[in-house]
């Protein structure tokens, strides 16, 4: 087993570095690599990251991995390979798309992320689960980020390659992402394992915010100090870093970042229409239903007098008020 292990990790190593010299240095990667311009990606961090393309073809490393003698039956099981329907002819499972390599902890390839370079679907197309690629154990971008991380005892959760790309690109170094968007509870032990505090920073759609509240409760679980940040209307950290840059995303967005509760609060109180008097009576009760949930008392009553004072109630009013909440609960 551990030869067989050897023996992927090798083709993946060396499929990294092809796809990397294909990018790099030949007309096949031309399309690419105006592809990584056009995203402002630069050729330095095209190097750091070693970006690299597969070429629209059945069996550029299919060739590269025979030539040298790889088993090409372990290179479908490393999932480097697919098989045809019929079982008879393998082929390069990358085609035309643009290749992260994802590192595991010691900075080895294991497995690839591969993004269309137009509106192909899927538009990323991930390796699958293999003996060296256990995805729910796994945060891109940590083997890299984790001296940064435990240096500052802060990590930057993000939702994508180019999120964490683009960021390192803009001098955060501390950022990782999840592969694909849900957490996984040992993705949050791993952060933990490095650092106390973490920013998560998802895409600010309805998907990210609904898997930010997921995260957010994983990491807490985990016993990490959250808090979350939030980009202005649909955007997702490359986004905004390259239509505001890198200062401004560290200043007004990751320096911003809000506790969980108030991100809660106020993900629910959008919800709501509160010029409306019944809707803003519904938002007031719901927000006192989650602030009942928190566990410190101090913490409770930070967030009640926030409410007493944003709608003009007093304080006492709310208190009596979160009372029934608490018997309702019981
Ligand atoms: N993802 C995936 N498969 C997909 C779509 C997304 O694995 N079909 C994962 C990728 O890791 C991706 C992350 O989920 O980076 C976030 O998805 P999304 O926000 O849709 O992609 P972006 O990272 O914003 O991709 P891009 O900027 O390249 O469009
Ligand atoms: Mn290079
Ligand atoms: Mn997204
Ligand atoms: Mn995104
Ligand atoms: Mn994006």
């Amino acid at each position: 087993i551990r030869r067989k292990k050897d023996t992927m990790l090798s083709a993946h190593d060396f499929a990294a570095k092809l796809y990397h010299h294909l990018l790099r240095n030949t007309d096949h990667g031309e399309n690419a690599r105006n592809y990584l311009l056009n995203r402002q990606i630069q050729l330095a961090t095209i190097e750091e990251f070693a970006l690299g393309y597969s070429p629209d073809s059945w069996n550029t490393l299919l060739y590269q991995l025979e030539k040298r003698e790889y088993p090409l039956p372990l290179m479908e099981e490393a999932g480097l390979l697919s098989r045809s329907e019929n079982g008879e002819r393998l082929f390069d499972k990358f085609r035309g798309r643009v290749m992260f390599p994802i590192h595991d902890s010691q900075g080895q390839v294991v497995a690839f992320g591969a993004r269309a370079l137009g509106d192909a679907q899927p538009k990323y197309l991930n390796s699958p689960e293999t003996p060296l690629f256990n995805k729910s154990q796994l945060l891109f971008n940590l083997h890299r980020a984790r001296t940064s991380i435990r240096k500052q005892q802060e990590a930057v959760l993000f939702e994508g390659y180019v999120d964490v790309i683009s960021a390192w690109q803009a001098g955060i170094q501390n950022g990782v992402a999840s592969l694909g968007t849900s957490l996984t509870e040992q993705q949050a032990r791993i952060i933990r394992r490095n650092s106390e505090h973490v920013t998560i920073c998802y895409d600010s759609d309805q998907a990210g915010t609904l898997a930010a509240f997921k995260a957010a409760d994983l990491l807490e679980k985990a016993g990490c100090f959250v808090k979350v940040a939030q980009m202005p209307g649909g955007m997702d950290p490359d986004d905004y870093i390259r239509k505001y840059g890198g200062e401004r995303f560290r200043n007004d967005i990751l320096l911003h970042a809000s506790s969980v509760m108030a991100f809660r609060l106020q993900v629910i109180r959008s919800r709501y229409a509160l010029s409306d008097e019944t809707e803003r009576m519904q938002y007031i009760h719901e927000a006192l239903t989650e602030i009942s949930h928190l566990p410190s008392a101090v913490e409770r009553d930070h967030y009640m007098r926030q409410l007493a004072e944003e709608f003009h109630l007093s304080l006492d009013a709310l208190k009596l008020e979160q009372k029934k909440v608490f018997k309702t609960q019981k």
